[in-house]
């Protein structure tokens, strides 16, 4: 995507997110129209440092027939919803996010509280898996030093070390943003040669033939451009007899779907099935009602520890996720455990 400049191209991911739940979270109510001060807010919210100046942005994507504008609202020709789906396969929103929460995350003592009480012990979670979550997902790997293991959005890496000292096996990380994958390396490197980070992007992943035992993914394969496409190219890379383990949470928005929350009748079951592998599924469902509303209890408690670092932001941005689903109605999702392996 060389022909678009870095502002064009979050103006054209901004344009294309804002009317979504990330304009929600970003509180900008549902139906909100792409004005540029909408758009700015929405910006500063998720680029966060990141953001660069889109002044020029607007005549430039509009002289190029990627935006239009009319009385003030901009909106996304047929052409720049192209170009942007194009663009967030390599650069999406949450690129920015992660490398906003991150770069925040890793120096916030407040947050590393909340993750103490959360999780039940500070791992720089961002996803649902705590403690007991993680342990059954060890129970189900029987993982031991023999074993290469690829972890699909490790964050950074803190997970992965865990698990990779609970075992002894050789962990490989690989997260789309750069921030945490430099906090990763940088913690890691020499100090660990049973671990390993790199910037990856699940969307294209490029490894050798057959060379891991075991593939992770703990909450992360919603954020693939094409599930079944990134599900194609972990096959693979496994080695005969290897397995999966991907914590996975299904929600739907209409109740008439609620087959679709059983186990065998999820996004990713589909796929799973679709490529033949087999596959059983620990139901964890209760654990994440109570997960999110506990965020929203120990978030509130925290508050003045995050104002007193000045870490409002942060503070806000796990709050806005954890309300909204929290919020969710309890029938309208199913979180799951998936235990995969190939025949
Ligand atoms: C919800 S967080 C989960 C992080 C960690 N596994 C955990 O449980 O705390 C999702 C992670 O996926 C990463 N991610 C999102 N899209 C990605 C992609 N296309 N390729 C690789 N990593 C991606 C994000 O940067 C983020 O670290």
């Amino acid at each position: 995507m060389k022909e678009f400049t870095e502002a064009e191209k979050q103006l054209l991911i901004t344009v294309g997110w804002l009317a979504n739940r990330y304009g929600l979270m970003a509180g900008i109510e549902a139906g909100s129209e792409s004005t540029v001060e909408n758009l700015k807010r929405f910006g500063n919210i998720w680029f966060g440092k990141y953001l660069v100046d889109w002044s020029e942005a607007y005549e430039n994507l509009a002289a190029k027939n990627y935006l239009s504008e009319t009385d003030g609202i901009f909106a996304l020709t047929e052409k720049g919803k192209l170009a942007r789906k194009a663009i967030e396969i390599d650069n999406p929103l949450w690129l920015y996010e992660y490398n906003n929460f991150f770069s925040k995350a890793v120096k916030s003592s407040a947050h590393a509280l909340f993750c103490e009480r959360v999780y039940s012990k500070n791992l720089c979670q961002h996803g649902l898996a705590d403690v007991f979550q993680l342990n059954k997902l060890l129970e189900v790997l029987k993982l031991n030093a023999g074993y290469r293991v690829l972890d699909l959005g490790c964050g950074n890496g803190f997970i992965t070390e865990y698990l990779q000292n609970q075992t002894g096996a050789f962990f490989q990380g690989i997260d789309i943003s750069e921030e945490a994958i430099k906090q990763a390396c940088q913690r890691t490197t020499e100090k660990n040669e049973r671990l390993s980070f790199s910037v990856g992007n699940m969307n294209r992943l490029s490894f050798e033939p057959k060379i891991f035992d075991c593939i992770i993914s703990i909450d992360t394969l919603y954020y693939v451009d094409n599930l079944e496409e990134t599900m194609k190219q972990t096959i693979p890379i496994l080695k005969p007899f290897g397995q999966m383990g991907i914590f996975y949470t299904q929600w739907i928005s209409n109740l008439e779907d609620k087959e679709n929350l059983l186990p065998e009748n999820t996004a990713l079951a589909i796929v799973l099935k679709k490529h033949s592998l087999k596959f059983t599924a620990l139901d964890l469902t209760e654990n994440e009602a109570e997960h999110w509303q506990k965020k929203v209890d120990v978030l509130e408690e925290l508050k003045p520890q995050f104002e007193k670092e000045g870490n409002l932001d942060l503070y806000n941005y796990r709050l806005n996720e954890a309300v909204r689903y929290a919020n969710w109605d309890l029938r309208k999702r199913s979180r799951y455990l998936y235990h995969i392996w190939l025949n």
